[in-house]
């Protein structure tokens, strides 16, 4: 921490400003956007740009306009509201994250950081506080990747001019329209989409409050985890093609068998990923389809997406350079014809020191229990970081599930981390 920033956390450990974090509010906050888009499997489905996403924002919009900020949405569909500084020629401090959710997620995953960024700014607002620099709230649209459009963070690349056409003509899984029709069914202006960029300097820092999605905070009985990095990722694509055939006539020898083959390389690539300990790779082959789909057929294709990620763009790099050649190996010893295609993704990004900094202190002032740590998953910030100061906090998943319906955290655990979160955004925008 620089000097000038312990002064300012001097200023604010005075007690003319304490911030309550209401838990009641954040719970039931949380039951509200819980309703919308709830599946009758118990999973939540807000789908990025569909009307339940529109729903939950629209839900959000109110509270923000009920909390006194202005309220707006760019033309991306992010969300903001706006606390107005002292300083209007202060560049603002940006706190927040997503509401919409994977086909079938949690409660809790985008929801927290949205909430507690709320909490935070009722909070300052409550005690009479108001900041030089001015804070937004955002609630960014399409973060959620994978699931639909292979790509995510949608809201948070317009904002940093990276969002392209190609992104705009990919076809969502689910319901075969594009990202530019879905936009557009949203009611935005996509020949605007320029308006949602910031320039640099524009932000002085970029604060996301998430739930960890791993079972660290939890294992170890630490409240808050303060990320140091960001994991990047790599979509490798690939089809493995052998022989169709009857699977009763054809002898074991003889077979061509597309399935086994990728089931082969499934178990590579684990096993390549786990050796990975310094950094850690995890190496996930979730999207998977093999044809024919009968009893009895040799299944004749194979096609896998790998989901790829790691903190270090080296290390990350060599993992699927190594898995792409574990493909052509067993491709070769099984007589598959393999084709394999150019990967995508988002590169790792380590978060601001100056921003971990005051998020440690943070923590330590509150006597919040806290230790540094990486995040595994993709979030908005990553992007973010690629032209602002940005910075994470995690607070614990229950049995680090998440991107699934039994996604919880403990609203005392929510709180803390909203506690530590306000405490920084006052730091930050002092
Ligand atoms: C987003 O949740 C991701 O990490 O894929
Ligand atoms: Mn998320
Ligand atoms: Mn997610």
């Amino acid at each position: 921490m620089t000097p000038e920033d312990q002064s300012k956390e001097m200023q604010v450990s005075g007690t003319q400003h304490e911030l309550v974090i209401s838990e009641e509010r954040l719970a039931e906050r949380l039951a509200r956007l819980a309703e919308i888009g709830l599946r009758d499997d118990g999973a939540l489905q807000r789908l990025p740009y569909s009307p339940e996403d529109r729903a939950a924002q629209d839900l959000l919009t109110t509270w923000l306009e009920a909390a006194g900020l202005t309220v707006w949405v760019d033309p991306a569909g992010n969300v903001f509201g706006r606390l107005e500084g002292t300083d209007p020629e202060a560049p603002a401090v940006l706190t927040g994250s997503h509401l919409d959710t994977q086909p079938g997620g949690g409660r809790f995953d985008g929801v927290a950081g949205v909430l507690a960024s709320l909490e935070a700014l009722e909070a300052m607002r409550e005690a009479g506080l108001r900041p030089r620099a001015a804070i937004e709230l955002v609630s960014w649209a399409g973060e959620e990747g994978g699931g639909c459009f292979d790509v995510g963070v949608i809201g948070s690349r317009a904002m940093v001019g990276a969002l392209t056409e190609q992104h705009l003509d990919l076809r969502c899984r689910h319901r075969g329209r594009t990202l530019r029709e879905l936009m557009r069914e949203c009611g935005l202006d996509v020949d605007r989409l320029g308006e949602a960029e910031r320039p640099e300097g524009s932000l002085a820092a970029v604060v996301e409050l998430h739930i960890e999605q791993g079972p660290l905070l939890e294992e170890a009985g630490i409240q808050v985890g303060v990320v140091t990095a960001i994991a990047g990722n790599r979509r490798v694509p690939l089809t493995l093609r052998g022989r169709q055939a009857h699977s009763g006539g054809m002898p074991m020898a003889y077979r061509h068998d597309a399935l086994t083959g990728v089931a082969e390389l499934v178990l590579a690539a684990e096993a390549i990923a786990t050796a990975k300990t310094d950094p850690p790779v995890v190496a996930t082959s979730g999207f998977l389809q093999h044809a024919p789909r009968e009893i009895a057929m040799i299944p004749g294709r194979a096609d896998l997406t790998l989901d790829v990620r790691c903190i270090a763009q080296d290390a990350l790099e060599a993992a699927v350079a190594e898995i792409q050649q574990a493909a052509r190996d067993i491709a070769e010893r099984r007589g598959l014809e393999l084709e394999l295609r150019d990967p995508w993704g988002t590169n790792p990004s380590p978060t601001d020191p100056a921003i971990v900094a005051v998020l440690r202190a943070a923590c330590d002032a509150l006597g919040i229990s806290a230790t540094a740590m990486p995040s595994g998953a993709s979030h908005d910030s990553m992007v973010l970081a690629t032209r602002f100061p940005a910075g994470m906090l995690f607070v614990p998943s229950a049995g680090g599930i998440s991107h699934a319906p039994e996604e919880f955290t403990e609203t005392a655990d929510l709180a803390a981390g909203a506690r530590v979160l306000a405490r920084a955004l006052t730091v930050l925008s002092a």
